[in-house]
C-alpha cells in the first residue's frame, strides 16, 4: 500500500515529499521500525514520539507522520494531522484491512468487573459455538494459545494486529477490557463495536482523570460510538442499572441499551440472591424468561458480573440455557478471589482488589463467607491515584478484624510513603488493629502465622500478577506462590490441586 493510499483515512493539515511511496509497516515506536515502515510521532507521557523521528529514519522509515511542523531532513515524505495517536488508529485499522470488522467486537469498561466480566462472556460465546479472543488485563488469549500484553487494552496499532491474528484462527467474535485511559488516548480509534457493557464507576485513576466527571466522560467515548460507524449487524449496551451513572451513560447510548441489575426496572435481573464459600446462586429474571443460575465464583460482585455476561449473550443470541449452563461451569478467573488451599486450617484468598470499591466488594463477600477472624493484607500501587489510599486504609479497617499494611507495586515510589499515605484512612475507624510491614513476603508469612482455624486471610492488590515493580526493576513475584512457599513453611504442604496452580 502507498502512503496516499493509506493516509485516505485521515484528516490531513498538510503534507509533502513523495506520497506515492510504498509502505511495508507502520509503527509509532522507533525501535520497532524496519526499512519502509511509515513512522507516527505521537506524543507520550514520559517522552514524545517527534524527537526519535530521525532514528525511525536511519532503522530505514520512508514517511512520517506528525502533529507539528518540523525541519525533516530532505526526500522524507510526510503528513502532518492534528492528532496522531488519533491518526494512528485510523491508519492501522486500514492497514491490516479493518479486521475487526468481520469479528463481533464487545468492549467492557468500568472502574472493576472488566477482567471477570470479559472472562465470563468469552465462556458463553464459545459455549455457543463461537471461537472468541480474549483481550484485558491478563494478557491475549485465544483458544490454548495466551500472549502476555503491556496494557489492559493494547495500543491501537497492536490491537489491530491482534484483531487480524484473530481472524486468521478462525475467531468469529473478541471480548475485550477497554480502559478509560485507552479510550482517552484513542487506543480504540478505528475499532467499531457492536456491543459495550458497563460494570461501575467509582473513584479510581484521578491522578490520569482530574475529576469523576472526566472519568465519566472517558467511558462515555465507547458508549458514544455505538452504532456511528459502517458496521452491520446489532448494536447494544448492557449498561449496570444499580450504578449511579449507569442511567447517564444510558442517556448518551445512541442503540439499544439493556440493563442489569437487582433492582426491579432492570430488564436483566437477580432475585433471591444466595452467596457461599464456594459460590452464589441466584434467580435470572430476563425478558422472555427467569433462570436459576449457580454460580462457581462467590460475592455479590460476582452476581453483577454474570447479569452482565447473562445480557450480553441474549443480545447476541445465544439460548439462555446455554448462557446460563457456561457460566455455572466457570472455576474462576486468575487472581480474582483465588483460593491458595494446602490443607491449613483456614482460609487464604489472593485477590486483585486495588481501588477502594473493589476492596469494598471483596472484603465484605469474604465476610460473608467467613465463620472466623477476616485478616487483610494489602498496600497501594506507587506512581497512581493517592487519592485512593487513605480510602483504602479506611475500608479494609472496616471490614476487618486485623490488617496488615505493605508494599503493592512501589514503581519509584519509596514503599513507606504509600503506606503512610493508608495509615490515616486506618485510624479513621476506632477499632481499628493493624500493623505495617514494608515487606511483602513477610507482611503475607505474618498474616499466615496469626491466621487460626475458621478464619480468612485476603491478599489484596497483585491477584495474577506474577511480578513486582521496585524502582526501575521488575523482581518476581506471586502472591500464590509465596502463600504456598509460606504455608509450606507453617508445615502445611497437602497438594490440594489450587483452580490455578501448575503442580
Ligand atoms: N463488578 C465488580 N464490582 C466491584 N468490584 C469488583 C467487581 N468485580 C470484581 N471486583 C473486585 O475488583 C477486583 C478487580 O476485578 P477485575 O480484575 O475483574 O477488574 P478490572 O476492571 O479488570 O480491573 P483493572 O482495571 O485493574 O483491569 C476483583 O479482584 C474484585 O475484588
Ligand atoms: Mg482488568
Amino acid at each position: 500500500m502507498t502512503l496516499a493510499e493509506l493516509s485516505a483515512v485521515l484528516d490531513i493539515i498538510d503534507r509533502g515529499g513523495e506520497q506515492n511511496i510504498h509502505l511495508t509497516g507502520l509503527h509509532y515506536d522507533s525501535r520497532r521500525v524496519r526499512p519502509g515502515f511509515l513512522f507516527v510521532a505521537i506524543k507520550g507521557f514520559q517522552t514524545d514520539g517527534h524527537l526519535y523521528i530521525n532514528d525511525a529514519l536511519q532503522r530505514g522509515a520512508v514517511a512520517v507522520v506528525i502533529e507539528r511542523e518540523l525541519d525533516l531532513p530532505p526526500g522524507t515524505a510526510w503528513i502532518r494531522v492534528a492528532n496522531s495517536r488519533q491518526a494512528l488508529g485510523q491508519l492501522a485499522a486500514r492497514f491490516y484491512g479493518y479486521p475487526g470488522s468481520s469479528l463481533r467486537l464487545i468492549g467492557v469498561t468500568g472502574t472493576n468487573g472488566k477482567t471477570t466480566t470479559t472472562h465470563l462472556i468469552k465462556e458463553v460465546l464459545e459455549a455457543a459455538g463461537r471461537p472468541t479472543g480474549l483481550l484485558g488485563t491478563i494478557g491475549f488469549r485465544l483458544g490454548t494459545k495466551v500472549l502476555q500484553t503491556e496494557r489492559t487494552t493494547p495500543e491501537a496499532l497492536d490491537l489491530q494486529a491482534i484483531f487480524r491474528e484473530l481472524l486468521e484462527n478462525q475467531a468469529q467474535a473478541a471480548v475485550m477490557e477497554v480502559s478509560s485511559h485507552a479510550l482517552t488516548l484513542y487506543r480504540t480509534e478505528g475499532t467499531e463495536f457492536d456491543g459495550a457493557v458497563f460494570t461501575n464507576l467509582t473513584q479510581d485513576h484521578l491522578d490520569f482523570h482530574q475529576d469523576m466527571e472526566s472519568y465519566l466522560n472517558a467511558k462515555a467515548i465507547l458508549f458514544k460510538s455505538l452504532g456511528q460507524g459502517v458496521k452491520k449487524g446489532p448494536k447494544y449496551a448492557v449498561i449496570n442499572g444499580d450504578d449511579p451513572y449507569g442511567s447517564r451513560l444510558a442517556e448518551l447510548t445512541p442503540v439499544e441499551v439493556i440493563t442489569y441489575g437487582r433492582n426491579s426496572a432492570c430488564q436483566v435481573r437477580a432475585e433471591k440472591v444466595r452467596l457461599a464459600p464456594d459460590g452464589a446462586t441466584c434467580r435470572v429474571v430476563f425478558p422472555g424468561g427467569v433462570l436459576d443460575l449457580k454460580l462457581k465464583l462467590t460475592g455479590l460482585f460476582n452476581i453483577y458480573n454474570a447479569l452482565a455476561a447473562f445480557a450480553v449473550g441474549l443480545q447476541e443470541g445465544v439460548e439462555p440455557a446455554t448462557v446460563a449452563t457456561a457460566l455455572s461451569q466457570v472455576r474462576g478467573v486468575p487472581g480474582r478471589f483465588e483460593r491458595v488451599d494446602r490443607g491449613q486450617p483456614f482460609t487464604v484468598v489472593v485477590d486483585y482488589a486495588h481501588t477502594p470499591d473493589g476492596l469494598k466488594n471483596i472484603l465484605q463477600a469474604a465476610r460473608q463467607v467467613t465463620a472466623g477472624r477476616l485478616l487483610t493484607v494489602f498496600g497501594c500501587g506507587g506512581d497512581r491515584d493517592r487519592g485512593k489510599r487513605p480510602l483504602m486504609g479506611q475500608v479494609a479497617a472496616q471490614l476487618s478484624d486485623y490488617c496488615i499494611v505493605t508494599s503493592d507495586n512501589p514503581r519509584s515510589e519509596e514503599p513507606q510513603a504509600s503506606i503512610a499515605d493508608i495509615v490515616p484512612g486506618l485510624e479513621k475507624v476506632a477499632s481499628a488493629a493493624y500493623q505495617r510491614i514494608v515487606d511483602r513476603r513477610q507482611a503475607i508469612a505474618t498474616a499466615l502465622a496469626l491466621a487460626r482455624p475458621r478464619d480468612m486471610v485476603v491478599i489484596a492488590g497483585k491477584g495474577h500478577e506474577t511480578y513486582q515493580l521496585v524502582k526501575d526493576k521488575i523482581l518476581p513475584f506471586d502472591d500464590r506462590q509465596v502463600v504456598r512457599e509460606e504455608l509450606a513453611a507453617l508445615g502445611y504442604t497437602e497438594n490440594r490441586h489450587d483452580v490455578y496452580s501448575n503442580d
